[in-house]
């Protein structure tokens, strides 16, 4: 990856692991969060050049005042890491719909303008890579939330769709799909007695899944599965007899 690498959700865990990846092989780094302090104490750690921009991309204009800023700033995005998420509402147990609506945004809508605003141009440059980041609950069905798994499902299609399309341009396109983490993550979501009740073998850590995302889109892979587990365990997740037979056990239950 080279270049000027676009990074969202930076003020912490995956997102502030790839800029620290990207730091040194990218020439800018642009970290993107709403928590303006964390970003700043993380651009001060870097050796690489970085702009800081507050946003909350939850907001249904904010990949347009995003993009537009990155313009005024004369900065041309070559590497975008879509990485900014949080686990969002049950469906079933939605109250205010305009949180749900939020949630949408975040997770699917301001991936998918930013990838609409910055791969063009990326493809008349002739480079461009993109990592959007999915998750390993976007390869099956489950019964928990009913909101997080389709928002990835969506992620890893329309990257697919957009590997295709923009590959011969010498733009790869990468979902990439982390099982459980070490991140934030769970303690925003107030999951961390399950968390802690969980086998500690599930669980990697934030590195190992940046550096696979990395290398498998410079390697133009279109969905990379992270963690040894994760992709022993994708074909089982997808299969007839997985979806078939033990999720309808599951539903019966
Ligand atoms: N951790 C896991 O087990 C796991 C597994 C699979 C996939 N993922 C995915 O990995 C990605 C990164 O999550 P993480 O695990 O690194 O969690 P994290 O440590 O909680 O980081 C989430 C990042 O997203 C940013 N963010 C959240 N809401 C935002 C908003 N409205 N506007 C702008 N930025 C926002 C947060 O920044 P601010 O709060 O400062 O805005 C933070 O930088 C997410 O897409 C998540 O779905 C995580």
């Amino acid at each position: 990856m080279k270049g000027t690498a676009l990074i969202t959700g930076a003020s912490s865990g995956l997102g502030a692991e790839f800029a620290r990846q990207l730091d040194g092989r990218c020439s800018h780094l642009i970290l993107v969060a709403r928590r303006g302090d964390k970003l700043r104490s993380l651009a001060e750690s870097l050796s690489t050049s970085s702009t800081i921009i507050e946003c909350d991309l939850s907001l249904p204009d904010s990949p347009r005042w995003l993009c537009e800023d990155i313009e005024n700033r004369e900065l041309c995005v070559d590497v975008l890491i879509n990485n900014a998420g949080i686990a969002g509402p049950n469906l079933l147990e939605v109250k205010d719909f305009s949180e749900q609506h939020a949630f949408e945004q975040l997770m699917m809508t301001t991936v998918a303008e930013l990838c609409s605003r910055l791969i063009p141009p990326m493809q008349a440059r002739g480079y461009g890579r993109v990592v959007n980041v999915a998750s390993v609950a976007g390869r099956f069905p489950s019964s928990d939330t009913g909101n997080y798994g389709p928002s990835k499902a969506y992620v890893i299609a329309v990257s697919e769709e957009l590997n295709l399309a923009a590959r011969s341009d010498g733009v790869f396109v990468t979902a990439l799909c982390p099982g459980f983490t070490h991140t934030e993550f769970h303690e925003v979501a107030g999951m961390m007695a399950a968390k802690n009740n969980s086998p500690k073998w599930i669980w990697y850590d934030a590195s190992t899944v940046v550096a696979e995302g990395i290398s498998g889109c410079d390697s133009g892979r279109p969905v990379v599965i992270s963690g040894r587990l994760y992709r022993w365990l994708d074909p089982f997740l997808r299969s007839s007899l997985f979806r078939g037979t033990i999720l309808r056990l599951v539903g019966r239950r």
